[in-house]
């Protein structure tokens, strides 16, 4: 089935509010923990998100491929892919701190084209469809205009995996230094958001997964944000290394990584 433009990002935020509604609904309640690496969590809520969210797309969209973060892939030519993350900000939910989302991007071979994330507990809903802007909550965002690192807020996150923690946490005392502060928040998908919404000035991680990412770059872009790799390189959905930002400070911060 082909949607027209709107009908495709409504489609795609409708379905981000009702896995959204699910997550919300399973707030605060006891949760069954599995471990996917030593502080890598997954809960059956994460599942059943996912579960949702992919029996609408296959239903919908049964020639659309599926990239889904927990242990779905279905490939189905390059023309349209979803990355899905049907909760990002697993250990907020699970520690019951209300910052979390479920992120989900539309790629059209291989590049931008709808992205959506939806935190249910505080009701924002932020969508882009490249090329028609970014809007949370149907207003029109875009990324802030401060130039100095000294007036920027920026956020990160850290890696699972302990290999790269001292490189991280060098980067991380080499920007804090230069900048007016940084936050930690624990969703990727809505530290992209704050920055394409100008909250956040700007924000780098590495080892991200595709479905971290996908929905947040759309917003930012079409926010008017600029993403490239942590040196300044083209950036790539599989790398996992990402720098974004307002475009304003994104070569000073380069230079800090
Ligand atoms: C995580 C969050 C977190 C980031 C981690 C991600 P998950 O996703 O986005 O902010 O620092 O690297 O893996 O596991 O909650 O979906
Ligand atoms: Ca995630
Ligand atoms: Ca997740």
């Amino acid at each position: 089935m082909t949607l027209a433009r709107a009908a495709m990002l409504d489609f795609t935020v409708q379905l981000a509010k009702k896995a959204g509604n699910y997550l919300k609904e399973n707030f605060g309640k006891d949760l069954t923990l599995e471990y996917k690496g030593r502080i890598d969590l997954v809960t059956k809520i994460d599942r059943g998100s996912q579960d949702l969210i992919v029996a609408e797309i296959e239903q919908s969209f049964p020639d659309h491929s599926i990239v889904a973060e927990e242990g779905v892939s279905r490939e189905k030519g390059r023309e349209y892919t979803w990355f899905i993350d049907p909760l990002d900000g697993t250990v907020n939910y699970v520690h019951r701190i209300p910052f979390f989302c479920v992120s989900l991007a539309l790629y059209r071979n291989m590049e931008p084209f709808i992205g959506v994330c939806y935190n249910p507990l505080s009701g924002d809903v932020f969508c882009a469809q490249r090329g028609s802007g970014a809007f949370r909550n149907g207003e029109r965002i875009a990324v802030s205009s401060s130039s100095r690192l000294v007036d920027s807020l920026v956020v990160t996150g850290f890696p699972y995996s302990l290999a790269v923690l001292d490189d991280s946490i060098a980067r991380f005392t080499r920007i804090l230094r230069e900048v007016q502060g940084i936050r930690r928040l624990g969703s990727a998908a809505l530290d992209l958001c704050f920055v394409a919404s100008g909250s956040f000035d700007g924000f780098w991680e590495v080892s991200l997964k595709p479905w971290d990412m996908a929905a947040g770059v759309v917003i930012l872009l079409e926010a008017g944000g600029r993403i490239t790799g942590l040196c300044g390189e083209k950036f790539d959905l599989n790398h996992g290394n990402i720098l974004a930002s307002n475009g304003k400070i994104h070569d000073d911060l380069r230079g800090l990584m």
